[in-house]
């Protein structure tokens, strides 16, 4: 007798899950921090900046790449910290709770191509109207200067891209003083507040706060790690002193399936206008564990930009928006021998999750819930 209640129930809850909204959900984060931190010597800026990376490690190289071991995984997860004085350590981190298997690594080696970023009609939208540019969430995304956009993550904190601030062998040149920009709302001349902001040069359309340090993961760092691609191309920049800004908390990518409506959005000082905050959003069209694949246009200015969605916070009970991944750039991708381009933005896996969580909290204890 009791059988019939119980199937009902479950009847309901299974209806319940399927007619629900998208919802950030829970997710098992390992803990990963620091074992050990040794000095290295003093970093060269000897990189060229430079704004285009491109992979020829394409969906199906990527598949067919090893599964890194736990042993990678540590190596690629240990991290270089630049100081401002050019100073620079090299931690390596343990890793605890970490569910093997989970790494299903994919990709392909593919023919050299032109590159491409913008997609048949340009689906970018540039943000004029103040209303929206000095408000949540547009007013996250402020400018690296050495030519990237970032992403406002904590009071003092900028997710961005890893190769804005090191090209896998040196730190570039600009990342010596490398510097945070946000944009002016007015500029004050003799007192009086004008409104000629657009015929500024682009420097002087921010104001600047210095970076007191940089993490970047070693997973980055070609020769140390894994040279497959975009996969660890992240960086943390510390501000000297508080934005005082609204940001944007940092969140695990859920699977391709459960974005809302299949789409991603970001927001990029893209160099084919300068000094516009330029927003779109796209759809994914397929992923690895590491990365995901779109064809969101994009140009390389909007490099490191935070890729974000908004879904339901059940806790809080409102719509809430988090960043989950990086934009990293182009990729050409061999699917099932048709040559296709694809952007590329990193995901933010459990374990890159945890990292970065921890260079922004300093301890582990408050990165548990993804
Ligand atoms: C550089 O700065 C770091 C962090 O503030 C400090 O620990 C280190 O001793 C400094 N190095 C030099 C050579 O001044």
């Amino acid at each position: 007798m009791m059988v019939v209640p119980t199937l009902v129930v479950l009847f309901c809850s299974i209806k319940h899950v399927v007619m629900l909204k998208a919802e950030w959900q829970k997710t098992h984060v390992p803990a990963v921090y620091q074992k050990a931190t040794v000095t290295l010597e003093n970093a060269h800026f000897e990189g060229k900046t430079n704004l285009k990376v491109t992979s020829l490690c394409g969906l199906d190289c990527h598949k067919r790449a090893q599964l890194p071991t736990y042993e990678n995984l540590k190596e690629y997860l240990s991290y270089e910290t630049l100081y401002l004085n050019g100073s620079r350590t090299l931690t390596d981190v343990e890793i605890r709770g970490f569910i093997a298997g989970l790494e299903n690594k994919q990709n392909q080696r593919n023919g050299v191509r032109r590159k491409r970023h913008i997609f048949g009609l340009d689906g970018r939208f540039s943000i004029l109207a103040k209303n929206f540019l000095f408000n949540y969430p547009f007013s996250t995304s402020v400018k690296i200067s050495t030519g990237c956009t970032g992403t406002l993550v904590s009071e003092k904190h900028v997710l961005t891209a890893a190769h804005c601030i090191h090209d896998g062998k040196s730190y570039v040149k600009g990342a010596q003083k490398v510097k945070v920009g946000f944009l002016k709302s007015k500029v004050r001349e003799k007192g009086r507040a004008i409104n000629r902001i657009n015929s500024l040069p682009e420097k002087s359309k921010f104001h600047w706060i210095r970076v007191k340090r940089t993490r970047i993961p070693k997973g980055w760092i070609k020769g140390s790690a894994n040279d497959i691609g975009m996969d660890y191309d992240y960086a943390i920049l510390e501000l000297k002193r508080p934005h005082k800004k609204p940001f944007m908390k940092i969140g695990v990518t859920p699977p391709r399936g459960r974005l809302p409506g299949g789409r991603i959005h970001f927001s990029g000082f893209d160099n084919d206008r300068p000094g516009n905050l330029v927003y779109r959003f796209c759809l994914v069209k397929d992923e690895t564990f590491d990365l995901l694949y779109q064809r969101c246009d994009a140009q390389p200015g909007a490099s490191g930009s935070g890729v974000y969605i908004r879904m339901w916070n059940r806790q809080i009970r409102k719509w809430e928006r988090k960043v989950v991944g990086i934009f990293s750039g182009h990729q050409w991708v061999d699917k099932n021998g048709v040559q296709q381009d694809y952007n590329v933005a990193v995901r933010i896996t459990p374990l890159k999750y945890a990292q970065i969580c921890f260079w922004i909290k300093g301890n582990f204890v408050d990165c548990r819930d993804g």
